[in-house]
């Protein structure tokens, strides 16, 4: 799709983004490399994080790929430390990194609830802290990544919506502490987006799920990773540089809706998957 902003937007920029390997955020990843950032793509999986940056690299734009996983505080530091060498100080951070599965909080352990906890809440705070020190003095980005969870309490997702209500609050208050630093700190919010693992996970029984989960969206339709990824360009860029402590929902509607819908179809696809039909 030809991209709808002026060229060059990020050039020579230093962008650090978790959970890059895939998805959404490797979407971004790209358009802010075509967008001349040099990107730096940290993930757990080494070899998903390389890829990713090999991609990038095979058409023209600046990229290399680290390991951490964002539950570790030193992982990451680490991964700062080296990304800094080779691309200079942090101009542009993404805390992307996400995990999601479907679970009633009656079938789901403890630990279960907290591994999700641990690498939304938990690793979006690790990864702004661990490039605070790291940031260029001016102007600097912080974006997470929530979602509509954040907002919709949603059954079988728990978990998420504890975690990502956690995550709008976390970059409210930072947008607060770091503002007068030139630190500005905000999160998109998407519903479904297509070809993303989340979606998998969010359409257990596939056409139908789908089916299901679009009709209670106003615009009947799931996001394009293009269009979560517009969005995060222009959180970035000069074009939104009095928008601070904001948490914007790119959710078609979704989150002005009920979440009954959502919630009674993964319930519904979890009771039939135990039943056994
Ligand atoms: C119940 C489950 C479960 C399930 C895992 N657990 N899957 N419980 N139902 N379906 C429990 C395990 O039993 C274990 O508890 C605990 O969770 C940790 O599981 P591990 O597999 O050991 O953890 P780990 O390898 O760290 O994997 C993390 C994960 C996994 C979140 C569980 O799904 C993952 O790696 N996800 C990353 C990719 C991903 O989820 N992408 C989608 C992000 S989308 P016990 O007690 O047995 O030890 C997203 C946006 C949501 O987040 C919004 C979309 C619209």
């Amino acid at each position: 799709m030809k991209d709808i902003f002026a060229p060059n937007l990020l050039q020579g920029k230093h962008a650090f983004i978790t959970g890059a390997g895939s998805g959404i955020n490797k979407r971004i990843a790209e358009k802010f490399a075509e967008h001349g950032a040099h990107v730096s793509i940290v993930g757990r999986n080494i070899e998903k994080s390389v890829g990713a940056a090999a991609d990038i690299v095979a058409t023209g734009g600046s990229a290399k790929g680290f390991s951490a996983d964002v539950r570790s505080f030193e992982a990451l530091s680490m991964a700062v430390t080296a990304a800094c060498t080779e691309f200079g100080p942090i101009d542009i951070c993404i805390a992307g990194a996400a995990g999601n599965f479907v679970a009633e909080a009656k079938d789901m352990s403890a630990n279960g609830f907290r591994t999700v906890i641990e690498i939304d809440l938990l690793g979006t705070y690790n990864t702004f802290r661990s490039v605070y020190s790291n940031l260029r003095s001016v102007g600097a980005d912080l974006l997470a990544i929530s979602a509509v969870q954040s907002v919709m309490p949603t059954a079988a997702q728990a978990h998420v919506c504890a975690a990502k209500a956690g995550v709008d609050m976390l970059v409210r208050t930072l947008s607060i502490e770091w503002g007068a630093q030139g630190i500005r700190c905000n999160a998109i919010a998407p519903g479904p987006v297509e070809d993303t693992e989340g979606m998998k996970r969010l359409a257990p029984e596939g056409q139908s799920s789908w089916d299901r989960l679009l009709a209670g969206i106003p615009l009947v339709r799931a996001a394009s990773r293009d269009e979560v990824a517009d969005l995060a360009l222009f959180l970035v860029s000069g074009a939104s540089r009095y928008i601070n402590g904001t948490v914007v929902a790119i959710d078609g509607g979704q989150s002005n809706t009920g979440s009954l819908p959502m919630g009674n179809m993964l319930v519904d696809s979890l009771r039939r998957d135990k039943a056994g039909a």
